[in-house]
């Protein structure tokens, strides 16, 4: 929980204090139940990628914030147990003249995001650019904690910072630090009897195949092994990513693979600016991806035998 923040801005102070609330085992600090062992299905939203300033190479906040804006006000009518921002919130990243305005667009539109609702945000490659102690540092206190848990419903959720992830030359004591936690926070998530464990993260470990060929998209073969075994071996039901612009969905084994199109900015000419909407049942959940004109106008999570009790 990073305190300063809660002195600024008032709403945007507010939101981060109830996500630094729900939020467990952040930074090493052990797992506690906020919410312990299953109780009905829920739905929350993933989004990614509102990343201000990219359509304009940083010259203007449109068209990507009113898009976001467009979001925010759905998710209000839709309400989700919690929402969670797959990284990449601005386009420039710090040291650069149009940062502090992107940054200060991003707030004041989360901010409006329903205060009941808990907002989880991923560090994307655009907030930590080029990795570097001083940029980690720099999202740490203008964004919050870049890895972190927390539950709900009776499952884990596990938020990772991919960039110390995919390049563990940058900031070595800091990879090890992470891959250290995970660990230790997924085989807790299991002694504590999660439903099921959840991941996010920026950048995808794969697009299509674990076997594919490493591209600037996707982990190299060594460190997504690495990864994905960690995964694997504990469980984990799914793992959600952003940074493609585009949606897409695969899988490792058990592990499902979800990459959801950015709701700013899509790339590629199927792609569609949205947010996904995931249903989550006991040992299993939907994902679909839905174009802002397209969201719904209720989420019904329906399956008679698994209705809230
Ligand atoms: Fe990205």
């Amino acid at each position: 929980m990073n305190f300063r923040l809660v002195r600024r801005g008032r709403d945007w102070g507010w939101r981060l204090f109830l996500a630094g609330c729900l939020a467990v085992g952040a930074h090493g600090e052990g797992m506690e139940a906020d919410e312990k062992g299953w109780r009905h299905p829920f739905f929350f939203v993933h989004l990614s990628d509102p990343q201000l300033g990219m359509d304009s190479h940083n010259a203007k906040l449109e068209p990507e914030s009113g898009r976001f804006k467009l979001a925010v006000g759905k998710i209000n009518r839709l309400r989700p147990a919690f929402v969670v921002i797959g990284g990449d919130m601005i386009n420039a990243p710090p040291g650069r003249n149009q940062n502090p305005a992107q940054v200060e667009e991003f707030k004041r539109l989360a901010g409006q995001l329903d205060q009941s609702i808990p907002l989880h945000l991923v560090a994307g490659n655009h907030e930590i650019d080029p990795m570097t102690p001083e940029t980690l540092a720099w999202y740490r206190q203008t964004f919050g904690p870049d890895w972190y848990a927390f539950q709900h419903g009776g499952c884990h959720f596990i938020v990772l910072n991919s960039m110390i992830l995919r390049d563990p030359q940058k900031v070595p004591d800091q990879t090890r630090l992470e891959t250290g936690w995970l660990e230790s926070e997924l085989k807790a998530a299991r002694e504590n009897g999660s439903v099921m464990t959840f991941v996010f993260q920026h950048q995808p470990f794969f697009l299509m195949s674990a076997d594919e060929k490493d591209s600037y998209f996707n982990f190299s073969m060594d460190r997504r092994k690495e990864l994905l075994g960690i995964l694997k071996k504990w469980n984990v039901k799914a793992v959600f990513f952003g940074h493609l612009h585009n949606t897409l969905a695969s899988r490792d084994g058990d592990l499902e693979c979800y990459i959801t199109g950015s709701v700013g900015k899509a790339l590629g000419p199927l792609a569609r600016c949205g947010m996904a909407i995931v249903k989550v049942y006991r040992q299993r959940l939907t994902y679909d991806f839905y174009p802002l004109e397209s969201v719904p106008e209720k989420v019904e999570l329906g399956a008679s035998e698994e209705k809230p009790q």
